[in-house]
């Protein structure tokens, strides 16, 4: 057997966490940005569909370069977004429903507007205020490290002095070689522990700590700001310094009661490495990044559940399993057309080719009904169970990912997995707010929108039947074995067999059909569905 069940069944080893994007959910003060008040009166409709726990994108004060990645006040919550208050009553609201709330925690990088960075550049070098961030003084670039968003990693500011920012420079990198960074950021892990939050989805957790004295990338030219696996850690990544810090916060959740948990969004490969997070005394869990990027091919999803499970069996871990979350192009969209590694790329625009949205939408459903049988973690990306598509012709003029602007439009950035949820047909934003929605929503999303999808064979329909069905089969703490069917990719979780067909002809499966992707209850699986069938 490839992966043994396990006895844990808590929620962060075999639940289904859903997560929110707050300015896209649901509006409820009419300004088209969605809020805390909007989320808890979508938390119904998340009991309905059957998850356990929610995950939260920031939702803090911030100028919001960044959809919220760019935190100016990390222990409060945005006008934007609402009030502390608000946050309570969504907490207390999400309890009584019986979910668990994860909140982001964004510490490789604070906002330029943070009052840290503020005060660092108006101190003088050398200052304990500037030891927060990373500034050189020298004339030219201080090293040739690049930003994940284009451009270099470095700004000048006027005085000559330069600051680091992997992300948009709107994102200065906190130094965590100083005690006091950390010092800061366990005082904000025990604001929200007090608050009641069940966990922490950590941004960025492998880039915390550099290599001393900042040296070159030693192959930026083939990686960027990126990293070859086999090859050596370039400096901004994977640093062993990092782990002493998780540890610490490990003990500080493992202090609360009930029991609280992190999940490290570390992109890190090979997995027998990302594993390295997950340790007993680290990490819960951490995201899934090769699962991810498997992007729907029957080998790359083998090898990739394979060393899922080697990986993070060895450390007690639970494997976690995503196919969408606000970085990445909609897979709905994504399987409807070559569009690249997901984590590579980003956004689909009208001078792109088009995805094949019907080819799309059956095979992402068919791959999230595989994954939901998988034993571990599972995540969903608010709308996919609505069967959204990327918005892949969004005008330009509306786009707001600082990719886009700092590569020149060169990249069109994220914004259109980001597009706001269809509820109803209420209004001009199909329920989402009152006012005019912060992006516009394609017209297919009039058709998608939650209420309307009330037929058995909706999507909706199918996500809630099959997280119905994980859960009264126990899978998400469940076992895996293959099996083998030519042409397709199967697997055995307790006594429900899960098939997928990667070829282009009809297989013929023999077993009480659970559940089917396309609907079907006949004993011929057709191309690109996936079915549940008990002995
Ligand atoms: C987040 C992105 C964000 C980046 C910088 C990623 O992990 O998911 O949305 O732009 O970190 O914070």
């Amino acid at each position: 057997m490839i992966h043994k069940p396990t006895a844990g069944n808590q929620w962060w080893r075999s639940g289904v966490i859903y997560q929110i994007y707050p300015r896209s959910f649901l509006d409820a003060s009419g300004d088209g940005i969605g809020d805390l008040p909007g989320i808890i009166k979508g938390l119904p409709a998340l009991v309905d569909l059957g998850v356990d726990a929610v995950w939260l994108s920031p939702f803090y004060q911030s100028p919001q370069k960044d959809g919220g990645y760019d935190v100016s006040d990390y222990c409060s919550v945005d006008a934007l977004f609402g009030t502390l208050a608000d946050f309570d009553h969504l907490v207390a609201e999400a309890h009584n429903l019986g979910l668990k709330v994860m909140i982001d925690l964004v510490p490789n990088h604070t906002s330029d507007q943070h009052p840290w960075f503020q005060r660092a550049i108006s101190s003088p070098p050398g200052s304990k205020e500037r030891d927060f961030y990373h500034f050189r003084y020298e004339e030219d670039l201080p090293n040739n490290w690049v930003s994940l968003f284009g451009g270099p990693a470095w700004t000048k500011l006027t005085d000559g002095s330069w600051y680091l920012h992997l992300f948009d420079s709107s994102q200065p990198d906190l130094n965590w070689n100083n005690p006091e960074v950390r010092k800061e950021f366990e005082k904000i892990l025990r604001f929200w522990l007090d608050r009641g939050v069940d966990g922490f989805r950590v941004d960025q957790p492998h880039a915390m700590a550099k290599a001393e004295g900042l040296p070159d990338h030693p192959y930026v030219e083939e990686a960027g700001a990126g990293f070859i696996e086999g090859r050596e850690s370039p400096p901004m990544w994977f640093q062993e310094e990092v782990h002493d810090i998780f540890r610490r916060w490990r003990k500080i959740l493992d202090s609360y009661s009930p029991e609280r948990a992190m999940c490290g969004e570390a992109y890190v490969l090979p997995l027998s490495f990302m594993a390295k997070w997950v340790r007993p005394d680290e990490f819960h869990q951490t995201f899934n990044f090769r699962f991810l990027d498997a992007d729907w091919s029957l080998e790359r999803i083998r090898s990739a559940i394979n060393e899922s499970f080697a990986a993070f069996d060895a450390v007690s871990a639970p494997s976690t399993w995503v196919l969408n979350n606000h970085d990445v192009i909609r897979h709905a969209s994504r399987f409807g057309g070559g569009y690249g590694r997901p984590t590579a790329s980003d956004g689909i625009s009208s001078k792109d080719p088009q995805p094949d949205s019907q080819l799309g939408l059956q095979k992402a459903r068919a791959a999230t009904l595989f994954m939901l049988a998988l034993p571990g973690v599972s995540y969903l990306y608010q709308g996919e169970e609505l069967g959204l598509p990327e918005h892949s012709t969004l005008e330009d003029s509306r786009r707001q990912d600082p990719t886009f602007f700092r590569t020149g439009g060169k990249r069109v950035g994220r914004d259109g997995c980001r597009v706001p949820l269809p509820w109803d047909n209420s209004n001009g934003s199909n329920g989402f707010s009152d006012g005019d929605p912060w992006l516009p929503q394609p017209e297919i999303f009039k058709e998608l929108a939650r209420a309307n999808q009330t037929a058995p064979n909706s999507t909706l329909q199918l996500y809630k039947k099959a997280l119905k069905l994980r859960k009264e089969l126990s899978l998400g703490n469940g076992g895996f074995d293959w099996l083998e069917i030519p042409g397709a990719l199967g697997f055995q979780n307790r006594n429900v067999k899960v098939v997928h067909n990667f070829s282009d002809a009809p297989i013929s499966i023999d077993g009480t059909v659970l559940i089917n992707s396309s609907g079907n209850a006949t004993d011929l699986l057709e191309p690109n569905d996936t079915v549940w069938l008990s002995d």
